[in-house]
């Protein structure tokens, strides 16, 4: 999705701006470009606002910026990563966006009144080069200038309907850079002689991690040597600033060919990690890093009477199994929603429900509009399972599990999964016991079998080979369906969304007693039928199903435990899982569906870090 940097500094500021952007690109683009805001005296070149923009690769607008002839230099500048939401990938409509060569602005989000503005601002002369909505906003604070562009960044904020983050700057202010933000994240760094905004934190590893996160509604004014937050009554403010460690990500791909591959990798220790330190099943696991609030979740666990659980797309899944678990261990009503379809639904809300959240970025607009959502409707308790603690998700949860899966580059989410499973386990385990219904000794065997839980993923990793050999098959293929029963049919959801992200096959994933309900009627010898097979008390029922799928002629695809009984024969291909992992079943058996679609899309050619279309933090609706 789109990101941000920017700049204000004594020195030429290009090469920090181009390599912020380099860090961003694994959220997902289709254009980027950088502007710098020059004077003659400086270094040289035309005096005022010069920009390069590309809707190739960062790399080609590397190659532009530094052009002997044609490059570009500046002490203040700001630049983006752009994945079009209004008007299509196009140069023109690449930011930074231009007003009258007087204002340079670049934007995150999406301004939901931008027809009504650009007749306005049409109206009174303005020429719109772009489809963008992100334009309006540089005309629209070009029409408010009048010399001094913070009043004008807070005058044009005021007419403003949607979500934006933008950084801003004016030709006759050449020592400036505004930043706002509402509904999208911006945060601000201080650096030693110069000052940066960026979208996220990693836009500035090796630079600064002094960072100051802004609050909803805030405007920065950026100066070399000073800079003034002001809150959403333009009042200036003071925000914390925090030592924040974010990787760059770069060049730790070691001897994996891609993010993706070394993050499915990651696994045992990405788990090892998240349990690190867990002696037994309490409250306080669930306290809030960003808030202090003790005994909170010691309260709030005891007091819920249902959980609600709010995400997209793979975090989604991970909740959808976590439900299977809720009701089964702690015995508690569980409702799984897509965060997009519930934040414009009319629901009925229990004031007593726990609301959780998952997201690996927790950054992404839908999830947290919806947490608002609830929290608007009346729903106090909140807890977020979030693999970033800086994150917008953890300081507007009151309860946290913060998983350590560390920086995940690659789009297809791997190991964020898995760990969002461990800690939604834990809080099942959690839920539970504040409720009664979790033994001592059930609680010392859950806990051992999480400890196991590295040991067990490392020989389901050792499988690679054998889903290498399944994905020369399935590389042909422009169909796939995916079973799963029970606990495991959110994992063959998880399944299909992950080849068809990255490989860009068609698959669909069905519970498997649903097959002759509909999707029977696709199975025949060029169709593909991927089956979770765990030795659960619905596997006799699971191998009914797939006889239907033989007797068609699909060609069977099955992950099975040891003990199932189910071999390969003609057009049944089986890869025998390790061992059979009760409750924590699903994530082991995700982790080869990981291996095929991964494979898969090599095998394709696709680009499986960065999948067309797509972007790694969905920070717009
Ligand atoms: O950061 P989040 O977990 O909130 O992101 C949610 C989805 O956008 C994300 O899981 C997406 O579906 C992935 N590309 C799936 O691999």
């Amino acid at each position: 999705m789109c990101g941000i940097v920017g700049a204000v500094s004594t020195k030429n500021i290009v090469p920090v701006l181009v390599q912020g952007l380099q860090r961003l690109e694994y959220r997902g683009y289709d254009s980027c470009g950088v502007a710098v805001n020059s004077t003659t005296a400086q270094m040289g070149q035309a005096p005022g606002l010069q920009r390069a923009r590309s809707t190739d690769r960062v790399a080609e607008l590397i190659a532009q910026v530094n052009e002997p002839t044609a490059g570009l230099q500046g002490f203040t500048g700001i630049a983006h990563t752009r994945w079009a939401t209004h008007g299509a990938p196009a140069v023109h409509n690449a930011h930074p966006h231009f007003s009258r060569d007087r204002i340079g602005l670049v934007h995150n989000g999406i301004i939901e009144n931008h027809e009504e503005l650009r007749a306005e601002l049409q109206a009174k002369g303005y020429v719109f080069v772009s489809q963008t909505d992100t334009e309006v906003m540089a005309h629209l604070i070009d029409s408010l200038y009048q010399g001094d562009l913070l009043q004008a960044v807070f005058q044009a904020t005021q007419q403003l309907h949607g979500a934006y983050a933008i950084a801003v700057m004016a030709k006759d202010e050449p020592h400036r850079v505004i930043g706002a933000r509402a509904g999208s994240p911006l945060i601000f760094g201080l650096g030693q002689g110069e000052h940066f905004l960026a979208s996220d934190a990693m836009a500035l590893a090796g630079v600064t991690n002094q960072i100051v996160y802004l609050a909803e509604g805030d405007v920065v004014d950026v100066r070399v040597d000073s800079y003034q937050v002001y809150d959403q009554q333009h009042l200036p403010v003071q925000r914390e600033v925090l030592t924040v460690h974010a990787h760059s990500g770069a060049a730790e791909l070691g001897p994996y060919s891609h993010y993706m591959q070394k993050e499915i990798f990651e696994q045992p220790r990405a788990i090892a990690d998240t349990l690190e330190g867990i002696e037994g099943i309490v409250p306080e696991l669930f306290d809030n890093p960003a808030h202090t609030s003790p005994g909170l979740a010691h309260k709030v666990l005891s007091e819920v009477d249902s959980v609600l659980i709010l995400a997209c797309g793979t975090s989604y899944y991970s909740g959808c199994v976590a439900k299977y678990w809720i009701e089964r261990i702690a015995q508690l009503p569980c409702q799984v929603e897509v965060a997009s379809e519930y934040r414009y639904r009319d629901s009925v809300p229990n004031p007593r429900s726990l609301v959780v959240t998952i997201s690996q970025s927790g950054e992404t607009a839908d999830t947290l509009a919806a947490l608002r959502h609830a929290q608007s409707l009346g729903m106090p308790h909140t807890l977020t399972v979030c693999n970033v603690s800086t994150s917008a998700m953890v300081r507007e949860c009151a309860l946290a599990y913060i998983t350590r899966a560390g920086v995940e580059i690659g789009v297809a989410s791997t190991k964020a999964f898995t760990t969002q499973l461990a800690g939604l386990f834990l809080m099942t385990l959690a839920l539970a016991k504040a409720k009664g219904r979790l033994s001592t000794e059930a609680e010392t065997q859950h806990l051992k079998a999480m400890r196991h839980l590295p040991v067990a993923l490392q020989s389901v990793l050792a499988l690679e080979p054998q889903l290498i050999a399944w994905a020369q098959d399935f590389a042909s293929k422009e169909n796939a369906l995916f079973l799963g029963r029970g606990l495991h049919y959110p994992i063959a959801l998880e399944g299909a969304l992950k080849l068809k992200e990255i490989s860009y096959i068609h698959a669909e994933a069905y519970p498997a007693g649903e097959l002759k309900h509909g999707p029977l009627a696709l199975v025949t010898n060029a169709m593909p039928v991927v089956t979770v097979a765990p030795n659960d008390t619905l596997l006799e029922k699971l191998k009914s199903n797939l006889q239907e799928v033989r007797a068609r002629g699909g060609v069977l695809y099955v992950l099975a435990d040891a003990d199932t009984r189910i071999s390969s024969s003609e057009g049944v291909h089986v890869i025998r899982m390790p061992e059979h992992y009760g409750d924590l079943s699903p994530l082991l058996h995700v982790v080869p569906l990981q291996l095929l679609a991964y494979h898969t899309a090599c095998a394709r050619g696709t680009d499986v870090d960065k999948p067309r279309n797509l972007a790694k933090s969905v920070t717009v609706e």
